[in-house]
């Protein structure tokens, strides 16, 4: 397409934006105009205009100091600025709350593969090279006298039209290996082929051991962000195939009964958000945890322990393996069950623990009574014995004349035992028998 042609399009495609986002582009060229420097919207704020797909992620990069421009547009909007220097990025919070990045165009070097880089300002074309994939190496000019004008010296447009994946150069993946994890969810985000070269890069640099390099927290974000897009068991698959799941623990390869489970997550989760929408379920970790339902303790320990994970990341992963899977077979078996039984096998479970079990309950089962036993044993305790409580404490336990102790909570929970199960029905009743049962411990 012609570029006067091109540039009317990006202009139109400017105007999809939000208009008090277009409002603010236009200032902030003017305000580059004024300091005769040049202004441009990046990275996948533009893939996505061109996509027609909704992100308001306004990246900008400034032909000079992005960070002397921050600061002279926080000054004339009254806008919070935090800066961080060492990537000569800013980043502006408006008072209505926008968010606008701003980096300086910078050629990078990499001092060692898999490393942070090093930065040098440089041209928005070099800038541009420094990127991931064509699609997302595209920028569009804000200045006025270029508005909309599109900058795509390495064909992003094209590939986008052509669905396809491509990285700048050879050296894409090594300079940063998380670009492998990047590829992958690209690729599946928007249904694009990876063009044969780089499917090749992206084959060699699996193979070696880029990867390991990566710290835990790079590493974990990398896997978190494939798990929250829409299909992350094809995302799992492709890091099978490409034997990338080692870089979390050697011993990880899911075989039939984790496909299994991972084909039912989606309904799992489907169900979940429909009736218990309260309840809170982290999606990415909940996948990571089916991911990880048929290893060892050890190996979940470990993968953990490489990813760095927080203190309540690794309180559910914790129960991703043998522990959930028994809690299901019990809640799907024949077996009477007290409502108090159920309630002490589930009551310690994140949320995401308990949806596991859900998922493995409709895997394991093979008969349909067994998960309708199931799904209604979890609906009891979802919706009505998880909010039990008793309503004496520990300080009714002290006006009977007990001392505390380890006794405190043996009958604290046999009172919540009692309520569960029907036996205590009214708080006078719960008292009689919280004195009785105080009397047996004095
Ligand atoms: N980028 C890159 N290499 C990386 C990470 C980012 O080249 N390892 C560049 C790409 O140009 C990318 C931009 O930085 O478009 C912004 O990165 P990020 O916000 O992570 O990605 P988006 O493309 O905006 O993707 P998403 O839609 O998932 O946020």
């Amino acid at each position: 397409m012609p570029e006067m042609a091109t540039n009317q399009l990006t202009r139109q495609l400017l105007r999809r934006l939000p208009q008090r986002i277009v409002q603010l582009l236009r200032e902030l060229g003017r305000s580059a105009d004024e300091k005769g420097i040049g202004l441009y919207l990046v990275g996948g704020v533009v893939r996505d205009l061109l996509l027609n797909r909704r992100n308001w992620d306004v990246d900008l990069t400034v032909e000079g100091d992005g960070i002397s421009f921050a600061r002279q547009v926080t000054n004339r909007y009254g806008a919070g600025l935090a800066l961080f220097e060492r990537f000569s990025t800013a980043r502006l919070v408006f008072p209505d709350g926008l968010k606008v990045d701003i980096a300086s165009t910078r050629r990078e070097s990499y001092a060692d593969p898999a490393a942070l880089p090093d930065v040098m300002t440089g041209s928005v074309e070099e800038d541009l090279f420094r990127r991931d994939f064509t699609i997302n190496a595209m920028a569009i000019q804000l200045n006025l006298a270029h508005w909309g004008a599109l900058r795509d010296p390495f064909g992003g447009r094209e590939d986008l039209k052509d669905k396809t994946l491509r990285v700048l150069h050879g050296r894409s993946f090594v300079d940063d290996p998380t670009r492998i994890f990047r590829a992958i969810r690209f690729a599946e985000r928007f249904g694009f082929r990876i063009e044969p070269d780089t499917a090749r890069l992206l084959a060699r640099a699996s193979r070696t051991n880029l990867v390991a390099r990566l710290s835990g927290p790079r590493l974990a974000n990398e896997i978190f962000a494939l798990m929250k897009e829409e299909h992350p068991d094809a995302a799992i698959r492709r890091l099978r195939r490409l034997r990338l799941l080692r870089f979390l623990h050697p011993r990880i390869s899911p075989g039939i009964q984790t496909e299994r489970l991972l084909a039912v997550l989606p309904q799992t989760i489907g169900a979940w958000e429909r009736r218990w929408a309260e309840l809170s379920l982290d999606r990415p970790l909940l996948w990571v945890m089916a991911l990880l339902a048929h290893t060892s303790a050890p190996v979940i320990a470990g993968t953990i322990q490489r990813l760095q994970l927080s203190a309540t990341e690794s309180r559910a992963l914790e129960w991703a393996g043998e522990k959930t899977s028994r809690i299901a077979k019990i809640l799907s078996s024949d077996a009477f069950l007290r409502p108090s039984q159920i309630y002490r096998l589930l009551s310690r479970l994140p949320n995401e623990a308990v949806a596991l079990v859900l998922a493995k309950g409709l895997v394991s089962s093979s008969k349909a009574v067994g998960i309708a036993r199931l799904k209604r044993r979890l609906t009891r305790f979802l919706e009505c014995d998880r909010l039990t409580t008793t309503t004496i404490s520990g300080d009714t336990l002290k006006e009977f004349g007990l001392r505390p102790g380890p006794h405190f909570k043996k009958i604290l929970d046999r009172l919540l035992d009692e309520r569960l199960d029907g036996r205590i029905t009214a708080a006078a009743e719960e008292r009689d028998r919280a004195r009785t049962l105080a009397k047996q411990y004095s």
